[in-house]
């Protein structure tokens, strides 16, 4: 069976002219008062007579609980009401810098238009004009916690901060697929897999918009290169696009409901985004319905004028550049005015269903880094941070942890994330070194080097703390940060480091910080315990030392594979002005060639154990739009409270398309004393394993027999069922 889409339909934005509901009628009438007839050239002083306009069910659910019929009207009113050039000043940023710590789009404040005031970003509020706020962990560790409510309460503090900033914008979450873990801006993002990424942005956008603050779903789309950033043409097969680098974005528009969507700086298949009217105005506005605006990347990210209108983009920014063009392109005939309003009606809309006309952010520094907010931080980051080893149950550190021997370039490192446009400047930060000082009766002895005394202190310790791993001058966001990874390896001298500590002390721990994965091959058999902390945020050292000494189990699962090898992941060449996507990267690819990666995706380890049980499929056939409930009974058989997060994974049998051997489709999370057991149901939406049929232009569920395998991470075997969809 197939879902019909729209045929194929031009990728330019054309105009028609729905019925008009009566309350715009009227309003239009009001303000239409004294104005020129409909036809009326567009001449300076003479004001273009809007088309009639009347809500969709995709308006309808981009305003939610505002009226929305009200507000189509006022905003047919208002498109009377403005001159071209006074459209036109909506379309752009009002200047090329921060005023007072945000960027600027104009409104009408004579007629009620706040106008909009965006600010970074996806780990709290960005730094500018020497705003203190929470740094919350990077969005790859929010993405380890594998808990979408934990990720609206994140989203829901931040946007609170940020309207306590001068902010109703917001320009987060970061949504790229992480493709391959070299990718410079990989620690913004939450994943490699498509359903969990989609599950996590959907959470923080819920979050974000729950504030009165609308979010940014960037950068659409296929961007996860930056050193090429502003050039590199991403070549990429129309099913990959539409089953591996889309799907999380349409969940953003349908089921989070995001409030604007910027555009990606790089070109896909030969045209950079603000100009691929296939992407914007075809497939996010036309077959999503996406009723918000479009917004540029920055400065360099708007690269027409009428095209990028026609293309689908609403808004430059910061400022304007090509849009400068805009208005002599309407007065010589070039493009329709028509266009023009549909742009600002975009823009209008967002501002009056977000009610930004209603509450405007109020700057108040006492919201930001609150005692809510920082311990906010620190749950995160005990509930994300991964144990990826535990041999000879080296933790967690008990009682006869008195002395502690701390190593490694990170020990006293501000592990907040990268020094591009989401950085964040908290007041305070908590290094390992001090998370563990803080711990009563515990002393920590820093080695700096490994000379004689520093061995003696080693072998001394009851146990060996290195933390290692990345910072910001080793990966992060183009031009304004380190961009992409030279390798996947740890920083020189700190393998050889950890090994020599291995070699005089039984009881070492590695906790590594990096925004992606970094082999851990060349040193993980030499130790005891390994955790992965990634950017654990302001509060990052004391949730190392409450994980490290058991006051909570650990809970976070990888959200990406750790290869054995560099050479087991498809090519990154972070140079190259054209690059290939192909279908497969990540775990799917690992799989695909039958290659064990060091860590699975979804791979945690905990201070108890859980058993699954009893793994049963309801119905055992489905319709192609119905609904698969897996449910199984999931068991704390060790001695200590913990969270198990079960995922569900399934294969399609004897498909007729290439496919992966599997895909993550649902995942959840159960917290269980020791000795207790309970049901967990997940639910799989057959629609979700379409593969995209070019031919029809269209997803198609194959009728076939599909495996359901539910277990601990992306390698468990775990437990399997079948159904069969008829
Ligand atoms: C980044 C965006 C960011 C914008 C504004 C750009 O360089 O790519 O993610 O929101 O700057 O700071």
């Amino acid at each position: 069976m197939s879902h019909a889409h729209p045929p194929p339909s031009p990728t330019r934005r054309t105009h028609h002219a729905p019925r008009l509901p009566a309350l715009a009628l009227g309003l239009l009438a009001l303000a239409a008062a004294g104005c020129e007839p409909a036809d009326a050239p567009s001449d300076a002083g003479v004001r273009h007579t809007p088309l009639p306009f009347s809500p969709t069910d995709a308006t309808r659910a981009y305003c939610g609980d505002a009226d929305d019929d009200a507000i189509e009207g006022q905003i047919t009113a208002l498109l009377v009401e403005l001159t071209l050039e006074g459209k036109i000043g909506m379309m752009h940023g009002a200047a090329g810098a921060v005023v007072d710590g945000v960027w600027l789009v104009d409104g009408v404040p004579g007629l009620g238009i706040p106008g909009l005031h965006l600010r970074d970003g996806p780990r709290g509020v960005s730094a500018f004009s020497g705003a203190r706020a929470t740094a919350f962990p990077v969005g790859a560790l929010r993405g380890a916690t594998f808990d979408p409510e934990l990720e609206a309460r994140v989203g829901a503090a931040i946007a609170r901060e940020a309207r306590s900033a001068g902010a109703d914008v917001l320009l987060a979450p970061t949504m790229n697929i992480l493709r391959h873990p070299r990718w410079g801006r990989a620690q913004e993002t939450y994943s490699e897999d498509v359903h969990h990424l989609g599950t996590m942005a959907v959470a923080f956008i819920e979050g974000v918009q729950s504030e009165g603050v609308i979010a940014s779903a960037k950068h659409f789309a296929a961007n996860s290169i930056e050193d090429s950033r502003h050039s590199v043409d991403v070549r990429i097969d129309e099913r990959t696009l539409r089953e591996v680098y889309l799907p999380h974005f349409r969940r953003a528009v349908v089921e989070g409901r995001v409030g604007s969507v910027m555009t990606a700086y790089n070109r896909v298949n030969g045209l950079y985004c603000d100009l691929q009217g296939h992407l914007v105005h075809e497939i996010l506005e036309q077959e999503w319905g996406f009723s918000g605006f479009v917004e540029s990347d920055w400065y360099l990210g708007t690269h027409g004028a009428a095209d990028s209108v026609l293309a689908g983009l609403d808004l430059e920014m910061p400022a304007s550049s090509r849009f400068r063009r805009l208005e002599a392109e309407v007065r010589s005939g070039g493009l329709s005015e028509d266009a023009i309003d549909d742009s600002v009606r975009r823009i209008l809309r967002a501002q009056l269903c977000h009610g930004l006309d209603r509450h405007s952010p109020v700057r108040d520094a006492s919201v930001r880094e609150s005692p809510a907010h920082l311990a906010l931080a620190r749950e995160v980051a005990r509930r994300g941070i991964v144990l990826l080893r535990n041999e000879g149950a080296a933790l967690p550190f008990g009682a006869d942890v008195r002395r502690i021997a701390l190593l490694g370039r990170n020990a006293r490192a501000e592990s907040i994330g990268d020094s591009g446009s989401s950085a964040v400047r908290p007041t305070d930060v908590v290094t390992a070194l001090e998370g563990l000082q803080a711990r009563a009766g515990v002393q920590v002895d820093e080695v700096e080097r490994l000379d004689a005394a520093g061995e003696a202190l080693v072998r001394a310790a009851d146990a060996v703390v290195v933390v290692t791993g990345l910072g910001p001058d080793d990966e992060g966001e183009g031009d304004i940060g380190a961009g992409d990874r030279e390798t996947l390896a740890l920083p020189e001298g700190e393998v050889a480091l950890i090994r020599t500590v291995a070699a005089l002390n039984p009881r070492v721990v590695v906790v590594v910080e990096a925004g992606s994965a970094v082999l851990t091959s060349a040193f993980e058999d030499d130790v005891e315990g390994l955790l992965f902390a990634f950017y654990p945020g302001a509060q990052g050292g004391h949730a190392i030392a409450d994980l490290l000494f058991g006051d909570t189990s650990p809970s976070g699962r990888l959200p990406f594979s750790i290869p054995e090898s560099e050479a087991d992941l498809p090519p990154f060449d972070s140079r190259a002005d054209v690059v290939e996507y192909g279908f497969f990267h990540g775990y799917r690819h690992l799989a695909h060639e039958g290659r064990r990666p060091r860590h699975a995706f979804g791979e945690g380890l905990s201070y108890t154990r859980f058993t699954h049980a009893d793994l049963v499929l309801a119905p055992p056939e489905a319709d192609p739009d119905g609904v698969v409930e897996a449910t199984l009974s999931v068991e704390n058989v060790g001695r200590v409270r913990g969270t198990e997060t079960v995922q569900l994974y399934v294969s399609a049998l004897g498909s007729r398309v290439v496919r992966a051997p599997s895909d993550l489709r649902a995942f959840a999370q159960v917290t269980l004393e020791p000795g207790e057991r309970r049901a967990v149901t997940m639910r799989v939406e057959v629609a979700d394993l379409a593969f995209w049929n070019d031919a029809r232009r269209a997803f198609e569920v194959e009728r076939l027999d599909y495996e359901v395998r539910v277990g601990a991470h992306a390698g468990d075997p775990g437990q399997t069922a079948r159904f069969r969809v008829r």
